[in-house]
């Protein structure tokens, strides 16, 4: 087991009603609030008008930056800095998906960012120092941007998209009844999204992080009962319930404990699918894994141990032979995304073989999964993205 330091300030409020903090969450920071939401499920919801009440109630004097796009882009941040700056804005609130949330920490950073170009900002996150506070209210269970510093931020004009870390929230809100909405397809997604955080940690060469593995384990077999029962009872509270809770611990660091770094080999591939076709991140997730994880086995059978646990302590399997039970586990994860309703290659999206070797480069600059599970080349990257048409 490695040693690890780690530190999350947010505050995080989760439950039911939760939204009972919010007034003296802000009132922390100030009155000027900048108000950012999505292209309007806030709105069909009805959770704006009751945000709005209780900032009017609170006193607040409210700026709205609306239409945050999914993958959000740089122009957004550059809108929301402008408001900030106009309006010398104190705290943002953020409601909404991880787009949102995503969107706000770089306005937040970017209102403190000396230069003139807030995308050389996203390519150098990771030296910010100093950003505006940060409120939010989650809407949909997936990236655990309510409780990490990290947000990805996309540049259609140069087919880039860059994670970098940003600002924790100061206070996240989580009530699962806000995902009631959650249509099946973004739901399914997500959970794809909270399963491949969870992946991108377990498939490490780091045999005997105990906490970390169990901590995995159990979000994995949580997933996989939660996420057909949410399909099934959109309004069900226990199912969105865990899988919010799912969603903020697994991208949290917590299941990484002890663990050496991987690289996040299936997160940088598919940063790059939606880079160039803006697709649904988790989506790309669910499309790319099982390919991932039977690249890597063919390439290096020595990880198989790894698949084996996974096949045993997740999805229950049992057997003699190692490689049968490898591929089973691989399977049983795949039938599941199918069984969620998510598409099952690239092809169904329109993608074609066009810029895998640019995008292979790219997600590999710097020899970047060297480090993976199992290291992969560009040629390899190429190669999983066409096993995935
Ligand atoms: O925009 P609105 O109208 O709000 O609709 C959204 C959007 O269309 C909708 N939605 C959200 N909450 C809803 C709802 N619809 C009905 N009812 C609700 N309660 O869902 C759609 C997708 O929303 P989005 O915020 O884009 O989804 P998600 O939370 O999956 O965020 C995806 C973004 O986060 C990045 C992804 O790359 C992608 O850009 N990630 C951020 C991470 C982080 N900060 O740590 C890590 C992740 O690995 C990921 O890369
Ligand atoms: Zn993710």
């Amino acid at each position: 087991m490695l040693n690890y330091v780690h530190s999350i300030p947010t505050k995080l409020f989760f439950g039911k009603g939760q939204i009972s903090h919010l007034s003296d969450a802000l009132n922390t920071f100030g009155k000027k609030v900048l108000l950012t939401y999505g292209g309007g499920s806030i709105k069909k919801s009805g959770l704006y008008d009751e945000v709005k009440k209780i900032l009017d109630e609170g006193g607040f004097a409210v700026t709205e930056l609306s239409g945050i796009e999914p993958n959000p882009r740089i122009e957004s941040v550059e809108k929301g800095v402008a408001l900030c700056k106009e309006n010398q804005i104190d705290v943002i609130l953020a409601v909404g998906g991880g787009s949102t949330i995503d969107c706000s920490k770089a306005i937040a950073a970017g209102v403190y960012y000396e230069g003139d170009d807030l995308w050389q900002m996203v390519r150098e996150a990771d030296h910010i120092r100093k950003a505006l506070p940060l409120v939010d209210i989650l809407t949909l269970s997936a990236t655990g941007s309510e409780f990490d510093p990290s947000a990805v931020i996309s540049n259609l004009k140069t087919n880039e998209k860059l994670g970098g870390t940003f600002t924790y929230p100061a206070f996240s809100i989580c009530d699962p009844t806000y995902t009631f909405t959650v249509s099946a397809y973004q739901t399914a997604a997500g959970s794809a999204d909270i399963m491949s955080h969870i992946f991108e940690g377990y498939f490490s060469r780091t045999p005997d992080s105990d906490l970390s593995d169990g901590i995995a384990e159990t979000i994995l077999k949580s997933v996989i009962k939660n996420l057909p029962a949410a399909l099934n009872n959109p309004d069900d509270y226990e199912a969105r319930a865990n899988l919010m809770a799912n969603s903020s611990v697994a991208c949290s660091g917590i299941p990484e404990y002890g663990k050496a770094s991987t690289g996040w080999p299936c997160h940088t591939m598919e940063h790059e699918l939606s880079a160039y076709y803006d697709i649904t991140h988790g989506v790309g997730l669910a499309i790319l894994t099982p390919r991932w994880m039977r690249f890597i086995l063919k390439k290096d059978p020595s990880c198989s141990w790894r698949f084996v646990r996974f096949a045993k302590n997740v999805w229950g399997l049992q057997g003699g032979d190692d490689a049968a039970l490898a591929e089973a586990g691989i399977a049983a994860l795949e039938a599941f995304f199918r069984s969620a309703g998510l598409p099952g290659n690239l092809t169904e999206l329109g993608i074609t073989d066009e810029y895998f070797r640019a995008m292979a480069e790219h997600a590999n600059v710097d020899n970047f999964l060297a480090d993976a599970f199992v290291p992969l080349t560009n040629d390899d990257i190429v190669e999983i993205y066409k096993a995935c048409l």
